[in-house]
């Protein structure tokens, strides 16, 4: 049960620096750090480690190089900082930030996989079969599209015909199946992990590890003129940040955010390459969704890819977030419209939360001089309700939690008309403050999850134990 956990390491995918970010790695980024600052909030900041980074040693990064005319290394550099900067600047505050280029995860990568070597489970082989640069994977013929080419990247294939060095990936598939039996609610959401097993069930072949004449890579321990494949090494960096430093007891306690497109490398050859290393496995992987631009898949032919820093930079991190978590469940596929977007900022933001707070404090600064009337003791715990939502990976659900105090605390304003009350009756009127009040405490207790850049102006208005602040703007109209 994720209530019982007493520490938490989250981690979202490391991402290729082929391409700069948009709006599905800041939706997985952003999900991510808020999943992190409500455990902080629940925890305490040190029991929390929030993992986040880029994944560099990759054929694509050599040839998007080579496209821009500029070195491998420099550019490397240039796009991770680019990741970087987009990852701060939208709010996501990672504890940090790995790149598989470093010598801390060429290290742990090779502590890995001599283990997997010696306890027998790498075998020299001959690979033959088609290999996607795009996927940076092997793809079968039932996988490739009417033309023969791969169906994400429209692209054939390369024929590829060389020694490679195989994981003893069919040896795991009983041992994975019943760890599956045993973690019923190891990957969510269900469905995911219905597929996976399916996948598994049909069999597990053993998967080729290494690759001869890459231009990038990790060599491997014992045969240097082999380098790691990218997807092998990639997923050893969530040890890699870890291993062998004062972080260490959180690996215990990991959970791994990344996107259904990727579920089977981490919840069915990640596991496997754990068990054959002796390290514990993760607590669990939770596999979100993927989610169209105006119904439709985002593609640069398409133009259609959206700039996170652009909107951001236009509404705000906190409408930024807010407005892609809560546009569809977490773990579901969705659709992202600026029509949608932009109501959304409007309705829920400027005129539901902002308003609110503003209408609230005016009006107790107006009539009790600021004072703060008796505290209201709710019926509901809200928060409580938050918090399970959080717990259970229930980003959306937790979100609209905190908006359904904001239409409370709205309607109860409205119905009760405090601000005629007040004029004629302030007695009756300062019970009514006090519960307005504590809709709005609440709400600020979950905005410093949610809405964190907000939460400042919200802590200003809430003032301190005895007065309220000033009345400020929020969010402005779109
Ligand atoms: N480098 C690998 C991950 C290695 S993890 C050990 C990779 N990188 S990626 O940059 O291609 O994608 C990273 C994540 O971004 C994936 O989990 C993917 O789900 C997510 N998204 C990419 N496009 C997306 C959408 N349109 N919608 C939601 N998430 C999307 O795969």
């Amino acid at each position: 049960m994720a209530s019982m956990n007493k520490q938490m390491y989250l981690t979202t995918p490391i991402y290729y620096v082929n391409a700069v970010p948009h709006i599905g790695s800041a939706y997985c980024t952003l999900a991510t750090d808020t999943l992190a600052r409500f455990w902080r909030a629940k925890l305490g900041p040190e029991k929390v480690h929030f993992l986040t980074g880029t994944d560099e040693n990759s054929q694509k990064t050599v040839e998007a190089a080579q496209k821009e005319g500029q070195a491998v290394g420099p550019y490397l550099d240039a796009m991770a900082a680019r990741w970087r900067e987009t990852f701060d600047t939208i709010g996501v505050a990672y504890d940090d930030f790995i790149r598989t280029t470093e010598k801390r995860h060429h290290h742990t990568v090779g502590v890995v996989l001599q283990k997997m070597y010696d306890r027998g489970d790498i075998y020299k082989g001959k690979y033959v079969g088609k290999y996607c640069v795009g996927c940076e994977t092997f793809l079968k013929d039932s996988e490739l599209d009417e033309n023969g080419h791969c169906p994400a990247h429209k692209k054939a294939p390369k024929e590829i015909e060389e020694e490679n060095y195989f994981f003893k990936l069919s040896a795991y598939q009983d041992k994975l199946l019943k760890f599956y039996e045993d973690n019923p609610a190891w990957v969510q959401p269900e469905s995911r992990r219905n597929e996976l097993l399916n996948f598994m069930k049909s069999g597990l072949e053993d998967l080729s590890i290494s690759r001869e004449n890459c231009e990038i890579g990790i060599p491997l321990p014992w045969d240097p003129s082999h380098k790691v494949y990218v997807w092998t090494e990639a997923l050893i960096n969530y040890v890699s940040a870890v291993y062998d430093t004062e972080k260490a007891h959180f690996w215990e306690s990991v959970y791994h955010i990344v996107g259904k497109d990727i579920t089977r490398f981490h919840c069915v050859i990640w596991p496997a390459m754990l068990m054959s290393a002796d390290i514990t496995l993760p607590k669990g992987v939770f596999a979100h969704g993927f989610f169209t631009v105006n119904g439709h898949k985002m593609s640069k032919s398409l133009g259609n890819v959206v700039d996170p820093l652009e909107l951001a930079g236009k509404f705000g991190n906190d409408a930024l977030r807010v407005g892609l978590l809560s546009s569809f469940e977490f773990g579901g596929d969705g659709d992202f419209s600026r029509d949608n977007f932009d109501q959304f900022c409007n309705a829920k933001l400027a005129s539901g939360v902002g308003n609110l707070f503003n209408r609230v404090i005016v009006l107790v600064n107006k009539f009790l001089e600021g004072q703060k009337p008796e505290v209201f003791k709710m019926k509901k715990d809200y928060y409580a309700q938050f918090s399970h939502h959080m717990e259970h990976f229930q980003i959306k659900a937790a979100i609209d939690t905190m908006f359904e105090v904001v239409d409370k605390a709205n309607e109860r304003l409205n119905q009760t008309e405090v601000w005629k009350l007040a004029k004629t009756d302030l007695k009756a009127a300062e019970p009514i403050f006090a519960e307005l009040l504590s809709y709005l405490e609440v709400i600020a207790k979950m905005a410093h999850v949610v809405l964190p850049e907000s939460v400042e102006g919200m802590t200003r208005m809430l003032g301190d134990n005895t007065k309220v602040g000033e009345g400020e703007i929020l969010f402005e109209r779109v």
